[in-house]
């Protein structure tokens, strides 16, 4: 029977070696989305970078892939950032973006001389300011905006959020104070501003409208600041998706940033970009055993050794996903079948309606493309275990994070004996 391999290697290997569930990432997959952004988000009139969301999937093993590759990081809290100093990941290239960096956060950051800071509201400029002076560094500071415009995959709605919790409108008091504080400041430096549209965008429109937006504000200013494009780039996760290519993309949005800024006579420093997704997501693929199998009047389950814990999307956006018997892949896919997890609760479904050829158990089941937002949002929610993260290339696997053991499970309580 024809089986599925990852990276040179048949999956029954992996599963006997690191048992499942398991978390299989294509090491090449991901060395090439990021070549493919590299190659293209290049300019001869601005300087650029490519920031790796890690929010997406972060482990210290996949910060050195990034780091290695020359990308840039964005981290949004306190973990994120000592996975990053633990990884020796160049603290240049970290930016620290969030709504509610607390104070104990920003001095951890400072501290280790983290210098990007995407402010996202007047009282951080404020707070940011006084952080710099205490510690008498010079901190540079994008101002995170909201410019109105909400990306979703193929539309995009123009002043739709504009009480997103996310950024300050340009033109507001808050703004505009925010940039005067900055530019008065003895240790801040205006980089910049970021903006962050929306994800699984496939379709240039609204990023377009976004740059435009951002290059307007530009006029105000003498200097060339730097601007941030944000994430959001889509990916397949079933047929329905239809992404741009990589390449296509990135282009675009450096042509029309450069069309965009000839057009008003106006230079930038750096343009930057943040995706997360697009460079983990279709490289990672989850391989379940299957269990029971059960039919109920109108449906029949395959059920799967793991389930909303170690992927919550589906139970929390609906998101659809592909999968195949990973060891049956010659066999013809005769059952329509709904493959449901393990867990207690009735939403713990992977995927709602799929076909598959018979299976029994101790089958293998692979779904694909579940790179991103999966570990990174994994839980322990009915004491599972979180599965093992193992990184494939050129017939080599190695394990990133292993496997949890009960005993994981109860690090960090304190309990008195009986
Ligand atoms: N930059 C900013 C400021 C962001 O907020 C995000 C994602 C990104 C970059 C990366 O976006 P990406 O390229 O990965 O689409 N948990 C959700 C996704 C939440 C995204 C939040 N922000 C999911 O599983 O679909």
């Amino acid at each position: 029977m024809t089986e599925l391999t990852i990276g040179e290697i048949p999956v029954s290997q992996l599963a006997n070696e690191y048992q499942t569930p398991l978390y299989v990432y294509d090491e090449k997959k991901m060395e090439e989305t990021i070549k493919s952004f590299k190659l293209n988000f290049d300019s001869d009139s601005f300087q650029t970078k490519i920031l790796y969301a890690s929010k997406a999937f972060q482990t210290v093993e996949l910060l050195h892939l990034i780091a290695e590759q020359g990308l840039g990081l964005d981290v949004v809290s306190g973990g994120e950032i000592y996975t990053a100093l633990q990884a020796g990941f160049p603290l240049e290239d970290i930016y620290f973006h969030g709504n509610n960096k607390t104070i104990d956060e920003l001095r951890y950051a400072i501290e280790n001389d983290i210098r990007h800071f995407v402010a996202d509201n007047g009282m951080e400029v404020e707070v940011l300011e006084e952080l710099s002076r205490e510690y008498q560094k010079k901190l540079q500071i994008m101002l995170r905006l909201n410019v109105g415009i909400e990306a979703h995959t193929h539309e995009y709605i123009v002043t739709a959020h504009i009480d997103s919790k996310f950024g300050m409108l340009y033109d507001s008091d808050v703004c505009q104070q925010a940039i005067a504080r900055i530019q008065q400041s003895e240790f801040l430096r205006l980089e910049g501003f970021h903006a962050h549209i929306g994800s699984q965008i496939f379709d240039m429109t609204a990023w377009l409208a976004e740059i435009d937006q951002l290059v307007t504000y530009l006029e105000d200013f003498q200097q060339p600041l730097s601007l941030n494009l944000g994430g959001g780039f889509g990916i397949r996760y079933t047929e329905a998706d239809t992404p741009l290519p990589i390449a296509e993309s990135v282009k675009h949005l450096v042509t029309h940033t450069e069309q965009t800024l000839a057009d008003r006579n106006l230079t930038i420093d750096r343009l930057l970009i943040e995706p997360g997704r697009s460079i983990v997501g279709e490289a990672g693929t989850t391989l379940y055993t299957v269990g029971y199998i059960k039919e109920t009047p109108h449906k029949k389950y395959y059920f799967v050794d793991g389930g909303m814990t170690d992927n919550i999307r589906p139970a929390l956006y609906q998101a659809e996903y592909t999968c195949d018997l990973a060891n049956k892949l010659d066999i013809e896919k005769t059952e329509k079948v709904t493959v449901a997890g393990k867990m207690c609760e009735s939403g713990d479904v992977v995927i709602q309606e799929t076909q598959l050829p018979p299976a029994e158990p101790g089958d293998l089941l692979a779904v694909y493309a579940t790179g991103a937002y999966g570990y990174s949002m994994s839980s322990n929610y009915n004491r599972a275990l979180r599965p093992a993260v193992v990184f494939v290339k050129d017939g080599v696997s190695r394990e990133v994070v292993r496997r949890q053991t009960y005993a994981d499970l109860l690090r960090g309580e304190v309990y008195a004996d009986l």
